[in-house]
């Protein structure tokens, strides 16, 4: 099966209601490119809204809980978020990994709660820059996919997104080889854990500074099935050349 191209906005910690004008131009305008999934992860505060204003956008949260409800102040679960109408979850964002100190079991539950709730999810791994500059990178990453990703899932619902730490919100980017060599490792480790489906179905996202000027390159490189971006999805000028890249 072909897999199609994905485009995912991770607006963070930006948005009001006023934002929700963004939203509804966003998926207006994305109608144009049928070709491609896109979707917006708006803050919490903003998902039930924006389902509202886009009746069967794609819409998503930024991180869910691993436990389907109890004592966990300010947390949000996975069903919460399927119940205000999202389809999606992102796990594992290195803001989390690193801000939140979650580790790859903690990502992996998160995961496995999103996808209990029927939710899409989007699990992110990435090195940071000293990883890198070792040259360590990929061995990092694919220790990460070993720890976080779940042991059985239905490979159309779950993405995994690279994103190098030291490309987010940056403005630097790997270079195209280096992006299709962390991809086609990713792709080959998930396909010897969990065979065809996952070598087939599974989508791989980058993100870290995606924009309308590098998108075409970026999405281009072996085994990119789209990105997902952060400060460029937040207004359509922005978003839709990426969309259109894709
Ligand atoms: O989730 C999105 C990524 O962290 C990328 O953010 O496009 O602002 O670099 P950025």
């Amino acid at each position: 099966m072909a897999r199609r191209k994905y485009v995912v906005g991770n607006w963070k910690m930006n948005g009001v209601t006023a934002s929700i004008a963004d939203a509804q131009a966003i998926f207006a305008a994305a109608g144009d490119h049928a070709e491609v999934d896109v979707a917006i992860c708006p803050p919490f505060t903003l998902i039930g809204a924006m389902v509202a204003a886009v009746p069967g956008a794609a819409v998503g949260g930024q991180d869910c809980h691993s436990a389907v409800s109890g004592a966990f102040t300010g947390s949000v679960a996975a069903p919460m978020l399927a119940d205000a109408g999202a389809i999606l979850v992102i796990v594992g964002h290195s803001e989390r990994r690193e801000g939140c100190g979650e580790s790859d079991a903690d990502v992996r539950a998160k995961a496995e709660a999103g996808l209990g709730a029927g939710l899409s999810v989007i699990l992110c791994v990435g090195e940071p820059r000293e990883v890198r500059e070792s040259g360590r990178a990929i061995d990092y990453v694919l220790a990460q996919i070993a720890g976080s990703v779940p042991d059985d899932f239905d490979a159309t619902r779950l993405a995994i997104a690279y994103e190098p730490i030291w490309a987010i919100g940056t403005g630097l980017v790997p270079t195209v080889d280096d992006v299709a060599a962390m991809h086609g490792a990713i792709r080959g480790a998930l396909a010897a854990r969990f065979g065809g489906a996952a070598e087939d179905d599974m989508r791989l996202l980058y993100g870290g500074s995606v924009n309308g000027d590098n998108a075409c390159e970026l999405l281009g490189a072996g085994d990119v099935d789209g990105a997902l971006v952060g400060g460029a999805s937040l207004t359509a000028a922005k978003f839709l050349p990426i969309v259109a890249a894709a």
